[in-house]
């Protein structure tokens, strides 16, 4: 199976983006780390929110000497306070966001459901809550800086397969009254991120700011760290058997990178892009592409994005403006 591993192009690549401002959310590593790199190489400024600001410190340093500059904000977003107090502080000091990288996310460990102090369950409660109150707090901000961008990370895990498609079940989001799995519950949040991405670009139509998700590919990063000692045993062991099917962190990166530079992308708001994966159990989609069909119908059900955003915002404490 021929594996595509897609760069963003040269012309993006060497875009100068002085002057403009960029918020990546889990900055201090993998994904959101690479993703960074490559603004802060063009000369873009990132507020790179972290849930251990001494993480993202100690990360950026690797950008030494590179023409951008960051800005290392605390943001963690399984608790929705810290994620109004970031929003606050940033339009306190920015006038102007010029792009979104809403990139943090895990996937929780065991058989029993790990709720956020808000009480979601935490793969959503990170993935998507957190993000969506963090995007609507900042929409003004988005809209003001138009041409705007903004990306949310999903994940491969949102496709299921042909007999298996995952869907949110808005009955019951956060796992209270159902049989729990981990993996289900982070295949569902991917979902939501989808649908997000899909109504948030359906209601900022004309206004300049494409929205966008992404499958990043199977990065070599951190995910899956926390899992303990067992864990991340089982981890050390795998990856040099998976290497060959598996991305760098900067591989995986580009799938956000294209979202946030291309010029080709705003063509292309609410859809889905994606690297290859061994993962597409739908053959034809193991190729990915940008952008790319998701397969899951679920994930591109208008009235069900609607629904859950409407849902999201009595859930987050917000009034639909
Ligand atoms: N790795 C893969 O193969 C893969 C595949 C598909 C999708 N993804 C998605 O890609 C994205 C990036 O993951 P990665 O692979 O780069 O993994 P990673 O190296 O573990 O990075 C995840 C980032 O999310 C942050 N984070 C976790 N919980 C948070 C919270 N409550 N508030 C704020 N930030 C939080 C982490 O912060 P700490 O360092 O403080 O924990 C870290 O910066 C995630 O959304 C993940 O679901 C990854």
């Amino acid at each position: 199976m021929p594996r595509i591993k897609r760069h963003i192009d040269e012309k993006t690549a060497a875009k100068d983006i002085n002057g403009k401002v960029y918020i990546v959310t889990g900055a201090n590593s993998g994904v959101g780390l690479e993703t960074t790199r490559q603004l802060v190489k063009q000369g873009g400024h990132v507020v790179m929110a972290c849930r251990r600001p001494e993480a993202g410190e100690e990360a950026a340093q690797s950008f030494a000497g590179e023409p951008g500059s960051y800005d290392v904000m605390q943001l963690d977003l399984s608790d929705l306070q810290t994620v109004r107090d970031f929003a606050a502080a940033f339009q306190g000091k920015y006038d102007r966001l010029d792009g979104m990288a809403c990139n943090a996310g895990l996937m929780t460990h065991g058989s029993e459901p790990v709720y956020t102090k808000d009480g979601f369950e935490m793969s959503v409660g990170v993935s998507y809550f957190g993000h969506f109150l963090l995007t609507e707090l900042l929409l003004d901000t988005l809209k003001q800086g138009e041409p705007s961008r903004w990306v949310i990370v999903s994940s491969v895990m949102h496709a299921g397969g042909p007999r298996n498609r995952p869907n949110v079940d808005l009955d019951d989001i956060n796992f209270k009254n159902r049989s729990f799995s981990n993996t289900d519950a982070y295949a569902e949040a991917k979902v939501a991120t989808v649908l997000y991405a899909k109504e948030l670009a359906e209601r900022l139509e004309g206004t300049g700011v494409s929205c966008f998700s992404v499958h990043p590919g199977w990065a070599r990063s951190n995910f899956g760290s926390g899992g303990g000692p067992l864990m991340r045993f089982a981890m050390a062991v795998a990856r040099p058997l998976t290497r060959s099917m598996s991305d760098s962190n900067e591989e995986s990166a580009q799938s956000t990178l294209h979202c946030l530079l291309s010029d080709d992308a705003p063509n292309h708001s609410g859809a889905y892009f994606s690297q290859s994966s061994v993962l597409y159990r739908d053959r034809e989609c193991r190729d990915g592409g940008w952008p790319m069909e998701s397969p899951n119908p679920n994930a591109k059900n208008m009235d069900t994005a609607r629904k859950l955003v409407d849902m999201s915002y009595e859930m987050v404490g917000l009034s639909k403006a």
